[in-house]
């Protein structure tokens, strides 16, 4: 712990609050984590599969796997650390939530504003003509799904190697840099851009809160780490901030 003011006092003091999520926020609802042990990548090969050389090499292998993780999140609910951001949001007067997540469980604990770093598996973008539509709409049957300019669909996420949409971004970055606050959770905090936030707001001035299970590269600069699931700690620490808050 590098800094000097308690927790009680940096939450009282905190006007601007920004938050950067990852897996780890969803892994008590029941969404696998990328790395790790039950990570999804000891499992399956990233370079086979979320990368659209791979994709249009074996789109329908690409499709399956997407359509399995979807399985799974239609069939999670939020869970107490989502919902803990969700109100914070509504009493904060500053308050920006950033996510790696695709599966779209923080707007369903009802945040209102979520900006996505990695797209939305419940989204779908055309190859061809780059509209985007509800997932929902359209389901993998052994068949690469089409959209009506005839071109080929594929899930609304960013692969590896390519870029995040600008304007997610551009409001990430702004919200790290006006940040006096700054919560990392949930992530192995190793993938760029998105790991870079926690430095910057750090650098301009914020403090920095670490939430996760254990040890990240992030850890050593990190103002207080705390340990522990998500789930748990967020809805403690959202308490704690209503009742030392001013006004
Ligand atoms: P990772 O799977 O890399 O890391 C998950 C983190 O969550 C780890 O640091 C775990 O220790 C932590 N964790 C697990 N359970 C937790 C819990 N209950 N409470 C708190 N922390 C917990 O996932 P991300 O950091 O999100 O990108 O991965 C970043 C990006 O890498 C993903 O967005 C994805 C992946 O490749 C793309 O697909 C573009």
């Amino acid at each position: 712990m590098h800094h000097t003011e308690s927790l009680c006092a940096l939450l009282r003091d905190s006007r601007s609050i920004s938050v950067l999520t990852g897996a780890g926020v969803s892994a008590e609802s029941g969404v696998p984590t990328f790395r790790g042990k039950e990570g999804l990548w000891s499992k399956f090969k990233p370079e086979e599969l979320a990368n659209l050389q791979a994709f249009m090499a074996n789109p329908e292998l690409v499709w399956e796997w997407y359509e399995y993780r979807r399985r799974i999140i239609d069939q999670v609910q939020p869970n107490p650390g989502h919902y803990a951001l969700a109100q914070w949001e509504k009493e904060a007067g500053s308050f920006h939530l950033i996510t790696q997540n695709v599966d779209g469980l923080h707007q369903r604990a009802g945040s209102g504003k979520v900006i996505e770093l990695h797209g939305n598996i419940l989204h779908n973008r055309c190859l061809r003509c780059g509209n985007t539509s509800q997932s929902r709409e359209v389901h993998f049957e052994g068949k690469v799904p089409g959209c009506s300019c005839g071109g080929m669909l594929r899930p609304d996420v960013v692969w590896f190697g390519e870029t995040l949409p600008e304007k997610a971004i551009e409001e990430a970055f702004a919200a790290a840099e006006t940040a006096d606050l700054f919560l990392s959770v949930g992530t192995s905090a190793i993938v760029y851009p998105a790991a870079s936030l926690p430095q910057v707001a750090k650098s301009s001035g914020a403090v920095l809160i670490e939430i996760n299970v254990e040890h990240t590269a992030l850890t050593p600069i990190a103002d207080h780490f705390l340990q522990g699931p998500s789930g748990e700690i967020l809805p403690v620490l959202f308490e704690k901030w209503r009742t030392v808050r001013i006004g």
